[in-house]
């Protein structure tokens, strides 16, 4: 078996591949890890056959859409996720076969009701059913103390003691754990009585975790997160630096406009000399009146960066063929020391 292990902000994924087929599955990838499972795929030689969530993540932001549409492949879940986009939809006691490979499918709810843990030769890979040393919470959407327990203590370590542990969170950078180990000094599976599991389960007061709103409404529709907006609108449009402008100001004429597009109060307080105002929320409406001429060259700021570069994409498809966004906002422009006028 191929196993890759990737770490990002204590969320794991994992590459497991059959050495004799060259197919592989991808489990709990997330999204700015892309350009990595790709490379790593490639240079082990391995073609992803399926991309799995071990279920609906409330604190990362998965890839499986994401790669699903690059690679044509499909995205797996339980068939209790409510995501819409899950192509393949499985249940406890089935199997998904990866080359020589057989990864079973266990149906294990608590952490959250979709939570699947699947089990490939000498080990299994847990989601957030079981952690090293910790559980899954159970206070996040369609979590369940009294389940995660049956989930524990019924199915998963009634697995041989001996399999390998590979959770989906580790922020300690241990690489696994066994069932054994987690029987004997997990503190949570101290904890054996039902209710009394439950109870604890209950009174742990965890704080949210950061993006939780963000996570939930993309991996639950598929939507995209402003990160992924930004970096879409980034890779269709080019940049020109501080530098660079503040050269071609410098240097005069009427050879590009400047255009802010934040709004007049902020713009007012203080802008690049001879910048245009064309407030984002108006671009689409207004720029046929303010900006007559679709063959000049544009150069879009705002405060931080961001919604220029939006803008500035939202220009381009527009057929503002010249348009480039200022790399990096008012801000680093105000604290280069460059000029501001108002
Ligand atoms: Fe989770």
């Amino acid at each position: 078996m191929i196993f890759e292990h990737f770490s990002s902000g204590g969320c794991q994924s994992y590459l497991v591949g059959c050495a004799d087929s060259c197919a592989a599955a991808l489990l709990d990838p997330e999204i700015a890890l892309v350009d990595r499972y790709l490379a790593f795929a490639a240079r082990d030689g391995l073609r992803i056959h399926y991309l799995i969530d071990t279920h609906t993540h409330a604190d990362h932001f998965s890839a499986t859409q994401q790669l699903s549409r690059k690679l044509g492949v499909p995205v797996v879940m339980h068939r209790s996720s409510p995501a819409p986009f899950v192509d393949l939809r499985v249940d406890d006691g089935e199997m998904l076969v990866v080359g020589k490979l057989r990864l079973q499918v266990l149906h294990t709810p608590g952490h959250t009701r979709d939570s699947m843990c699947l089990r490939v030769e000498d080990r299994v890979f847990t989601g957030d059913t079981l952690l090293i040393g910790a559980t899954g919470r159970t206070d996040l959407p369609s979590g369940d103390p009294e389940a995660l327990h049956d989930s524990l203590f019924n199915h998963l370590l009634r697995l041989e003691p001996t399999l390998n542990v590979h959770p989906a969170h580790e922020y300690k950078g241990r690489p696994h754990t066994t069932i054994a180990l987690e029987l004997a000094s997990n503190p949570r599976l101290q904890v054996r009585e039902r209710a009394a599991f439950a109870e604890m389960m209950r009174s742990l007061n965890l704080s949210m975790p950061t993006h939780v709103t963000e996570a939930l409404r993309t991996n639950m529709s598929g939507g995209k997160t402003v990160a992924q907006m930004l970096a879409e609108a980034a890779e269709n449009v080019p940049f020109m630096s501080l530098a660079e402008l503040q050269t071609r100001i410098e240097a005069g004429g009427d050879a590009l406009i400047v255009l802010d597009v934040r709004e007049r109060e902020a713009y007012e307080a203080g802008h690049i000399p001879g910048a245009r105002l064309l407030p984002r929320g108006q671009l689409e409406l207004r720029v046929n009146q303010d900006l007559p001429d679709p063959t000049r060259r544009i150069v879009v700021c705002c405060e931080f960066g961001r919604i220029s570069t939006l803008a500035t994409a939202t220009l381009r498809q527009m057929g503002f063929q010249r348009a480039v966004a200022l790399d990096g906002g008012i801000k680093a422009w105000r604290e280069a020391g460059y000029a501001l006028t108002s």
